[in-house]
Parts: structure tokens; C-alpha cells; sequence
């Protein structure tokens, strides 16, 4: 499964959606939920957890990581991230860093209705990922 065709993108959006409502943001008021699902069809979800240092913040991507590492790990193929205005947003500079971790260039962020999913190469092109790491080691 790793066609745009393919993915259920409905039942992200509305797993997205139920996650704003475990969100933690008391400070910036901006409910966000993310779903994502692996090629192995199992699907993860993450809500934002502010802090009151502010900088602190866990985006709702980043609790869909650890979502992803409770499960056993896997790789992500596509992902939905809402507001609470239950819009899809794209995700932020550090989140696009992080799912690209776990789903690649290929991974499927969704757009909004209407509209074709992006790929995370274009939202994060050219990115520095795990395989850089064995090239660029000095020895
Ligand atoms: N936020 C996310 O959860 N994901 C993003 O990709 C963008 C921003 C959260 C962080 C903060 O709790 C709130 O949205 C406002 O920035």
C-alpha cells in the first residue's frame, strides 16, 4: 500500500480530528491532531502538548512518532495533521525533520480535500537523514 489511491485518507482525517480533542494547549489555544498510518497498515496518532516554558512544546507529529515507537516501529506512508479547526496544516521546519526519520521522501501528507497529497520532498527537500550519517563519518 503505498499509492495515494490507496490510503484511507478519510479515516486519518477523522483520527486526526479525534486527537485535537486530547490535545494539551492551554497556551497558544491551537488544538492540533495527527494520524498517520504504516505500510503495514497500522495506524498511529499524536496530539500537541504545550508547556509552560513555551519552547518546550511537543507538536502533535512528535507524540505521533512516539505513537509510532510504542508500536514496534515502522515506516510511516502517509499523514494527517489538523487544527481545531479540523483543516489540515502542514507540519512545522523541526516535524517535517522528524517524519522524514520515518517515512522518507515518499511519505503522503495530506492537503485538504480537493487537493493532491504533498510529498515530504517538497515540503523538506533535499533532507539530511540517517543515510548521510554513514557518508559523512570522517573514517
Ligand atoms: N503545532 C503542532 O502540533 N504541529 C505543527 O506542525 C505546527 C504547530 C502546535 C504547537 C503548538 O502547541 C501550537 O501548534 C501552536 O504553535
Amino acid at each position: 500500500m503505498n499509492t495515494s489511491r490507496e490510503i484511507p485518507w478519510s479515516v486519518l482525517r477523522e483520527r486526526a480530528i479525534a486527537a485535537t480533542a486530547l490535545s494539551y494547549a492551554p497556551y497558544s489555544k491551537v488544538t492540533v491532531g495527527a494520524a498517520g498510518i504504516t505500510s503495514n497498515g497500522e495506524i498511529v496518532q499524536g496530539s500537541n502538548v504545550e508547556n509552560a516554558s513555551y519552547g518546550l512544546t511537543l507538536c502533535a507529529e512528535c507524540s505521533l512518532v512516539s505513537d509510532l515507537a510504542r508500536i514496534g516501529g515502522g515506516r510511516l506512508i502517509a499523514v494527517s495533521i489538523v487544527a481545531g479547526d479540523h483543516q489540515p496544516i502542514t507540519p512545522c521546519g523541526r516535524c517535517r525533520q522528524l517524519l522524514f526519520e520515518h517515512g522518507g521522501n515518499e511519505l503522503l501528507i495530506d492537503a485538504g480535500d480537493s487537493k493532491d497529497p504533498l510529498l515530504l520532498s517538497a515540503l523538506l527537500p533535499g533532507a539530511f537523514g540517517p543515510e548521510d550519517l554513514g557518508i559523512r563519518k570522517n573514517s
